[in-house]
């Protein structure tokens, strides 16, 4: 997709010039603060902030501050997702994951600074003051006690075998919300609030962002079990971790059902106002990739 290496580089580079300008004593510990945010992924996060920013007349220099922003947030997320209390998973982005190369210390250390560093990113850009409040409201719910952290809480008690006064259909479906649905979700109302959407619109961005924010995680399950570890950049650790996915709990064909019955909700949802066709086309992306 054409516009999402556009808008890979735009980020990337942003974060790189984020990195030279940033003064920070130690520097083996701002070593550790960029290792992962500049490691590469995918930037879907990033490129469905620049989408609903431009769907709604937003600048594109505003939304480069809020997408770089969620994909500080998001490595931030990965690198204490990848700690030996966590996932113990070695690898990331095709590369060894931030605690093999600088410590458990300073990954955890990292994953910190990340997460206010992505909120002080959100206060330099030049949003007028409400929207920016606005925005820093849904990020730090999304990423914290209304999404990611949770959703990792309940993810880690469900692979020790706790939980199990919750059915488990229940119990993924709440993990795969707020891990991840719920930060996909906020790309996208926050883009969306660099431009000017109505009320409505911001209902059915909602809605696909719960959609395909979902359907992303039940196909990273899927990945985990037919995909391809050096394509992925990371090794397949759900079995050994006993993570709860949705292929546990449905099959894998069921899984892959799943996936692509919200992809269809999720574009029915904004097939209407997506004039360029670029979530249409993500939401396709989401549940056909392979890596
Ligand atoms: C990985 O996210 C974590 C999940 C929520 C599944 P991505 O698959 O978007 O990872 P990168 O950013 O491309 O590395
Ligand atoms: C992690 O889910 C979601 C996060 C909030 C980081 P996974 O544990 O499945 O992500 P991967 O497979 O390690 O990227
Ligand atoms: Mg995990
Ligand atoms: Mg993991
Ligand atoms: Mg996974």
């Amino acid at each position: 997709m054409e516009i999402l290496n556009r808008y890979r580089k735009i980020v990337d580079n942003f974060i790189i010039e984020l990195e030279n300008n940033e003064r920070i004593f130690p520097k083996s510990f701002k070593d550790a603060m960029f290792y992962t945010p500049k490691s590469g992924g995918k930037r879907i996060r990033a490129a469905l902030v620049m989408m609903a920013s431009d769907m709604f007349g937003g600048k594109e220099k505003d939304a480069t501050y809020i997408a770089s922003a969620v994909e500080l947030i998001h490595a931030y997320s990965l690198i204490h997702d990848d700690l030996p209390a966590m996932d113990n998973d070695d690898f990331r982005r095709g590369k060894p994951s931030n605690h093999k190369v600088f410590g458990e210390a300073f990954a955890i250390l990292a994953g910190d600074a990340l997460n206010t560093y992505a909120f002080d990113i959100i206060l330099r850009s030049n949003l007028e003051n409400y929207k920016k409040v606005e925005i820093l409201r849904i990020l730090s719910v999304s990423a914290g006690i209304g999404g990611m952290v949770v959703g990792q809480a309940a993810d880690i008690l469900s692979s020790d075998g706790k939980l199990n006064d919750i059915s488990k259909k229940r119990l993924v479906n709440f993990i795969h919300k707020h891990k991840t649905a719920k930060l996909i979700q906020s790309s996208l109302l926050c883009g969306a609030i660099c431009g000017n959407p109505t009320k409505e619109e911001i209902e059915k961005i909602k809605r696909y962002g719960l959609y395909t924010g979902v359907a992303f995680q039940i196909i990273d399950d899927c990945l985990d079990i037919v995909g391809d570890e050096s394509k992925m950049g990371k090794k397949k650790v759900d079995e050994i971790n006993n993570t709860l996915t949705y292929p546990k709990v449905y099959g894998l064909e069921k899984s892959f059902e799943f996936a692509n019955r919200l992809k269809e909700m999720a574009i029915k949802e904004i097939k209407d106002i997506d004039n360029s066709g670029n979530l249409i086309e993500i939401a396709k992306l989401i549940v056909e990739r392979d890596r």
